[in-house]
């Protein structure tokens, strides 16, 4: 098992040894590897399990910091950056010739964040080089949200998680590209789509969901738990699936026919930002109890609402 500690150090020691760390972000853990070296990144891939086609996201200390590894910065990019960062946003810019292929997946963009958490904003500005990080999970299964989760999964492959507790927004990055100037959402995440048009006005969304997306996040079937998830109202799928093999992940309100055991309610009041917070731990936990299904309703789809319902529906398809 990886030790889990809050070392910043030692952290920085083994990044600039080449090797991986798992860091604390405000949105999910990340496994983190110096993104300028072809070895490191290499190790990312390996130990995700993660196929190549699939690139990385390249964490930065500040805007002035991305504007190193990238030929140039949209207005629209820099007013987001101004307002949002530190903060759950990922932008896609186009990569100088610094950021090796590797990260990249070979195209021409890189996806660049500043995230909002003190420890590793603290490590990033006692380092020489930017991060890379996918969420710490093996390859198409649910983020983790805590240093345990991470240890569970990847603990046997990393030497060192820094612990950052738990993550407050719980749900990636939103992650927002450009073509011919105009902004685009390829992936909805922890900013909402409104936060993004208060600044820069309207934006479109390409969610993709084709076996060689754009930004492979939006596969079909993703951050999904081992156990087979159904979408639903819950009243009706409760019908048809036997509660007593059934766990439920419920907005605001339990079923009563089920074991409360195996329920997790999101957010009782009904707030977005608590149930995106909730979303993977209990998707997980459930993952973990004596059932077969997991039954699920999807949430209203706003603000932070859209991000949860994407989860939902790639976590159902099998
Ligand atoms: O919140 C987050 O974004 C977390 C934390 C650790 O920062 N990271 C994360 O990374 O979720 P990952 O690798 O699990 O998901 C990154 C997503 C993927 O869907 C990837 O395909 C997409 O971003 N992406 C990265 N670079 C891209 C690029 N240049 N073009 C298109 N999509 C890109
Ligand atoms: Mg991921």
């Amino acid at each position: 098992m990886a030790i889990i500690g809050k070392d910043i150090i030692k952290a920085r020691q083994l990044l600039q040894a080449g090797e991986l760390v798992a860091i604390p972000t405000e949105t999910v853990y990340g496994l983190a590897g110096n993104a300028l070296q072809p070895a490191s990144v290499t190790k990312i891939f390996t130990v995700k399990n993660r196929p190549s086609f699939d690139p990385l996201i390249v964490h930065v200390h500040s805007p002035e910091k991305a504007s190193e590894w990238v030929t140039e910065i949209p207005e629209a990019a820099k007013q987001l950056m101004d307002r949002f960062w530190p903060g759950p946003l990922t932008l896609l810019l186009k990569k100088n010739k610094q950021i090796p292929d590797l990260v990249t997946a070979g195209m021409d963009t890189v996806g660049i964040r500043c995230p909002n958490h003190p420890l590793t904003l603290s490590l990033l500005a006692e380092l020489d080089f930017p991060l890379a990080a996918p969420s710490a999970n093996p390859f198409g299964y649910v983020s983790p949200t805590t240093p345990a989760h991470v240890n569970e999964q990847l603990g046997a492959k990393i030497q060192y998680i820094l612990d950052g507790g738990n993550c407050e927004v719980g749900i990636e990055s939103t992650v927002l590209g450009f073509e011919k100037g105009k902004p685009i959402i390829h992936r909805f995440g922890g900013l909402s789509q409104e936060k993004i048009e208060s600044i820069i006005g309207k934006v479109s969304s390409k969610i993709q969901s084709t076996s060689n997306p754009k930004s492979p996040g939006q596969l079909i079937s993703h951050y999904a738990p081992a156990k087979t998830v159904i979408l639903g109202k819950l009243k009706e799928l409760i019908e048809t699936y036997d509660p007593r093999v059934s766990g439920i992940l419920a907005f605001q309100h339990a079923i009563p026919a089920v074991n409360s055991k195996h329920q997790f309610i999101l957010s009782p009041g009904g707030n977005l930002e608590e149930a995106a917070q909730n979303l993977f731990s209990a998707l997980r936990e459930l993952d973990k109890m004596k059932i077969e299904l997991i039954l699920a309703e999807e949430v209203p789809d706003v603000g932070l609402g859209k991000a949860i319902n994407d989860r939902l529906r790639r976590a159902a398809k099998h």
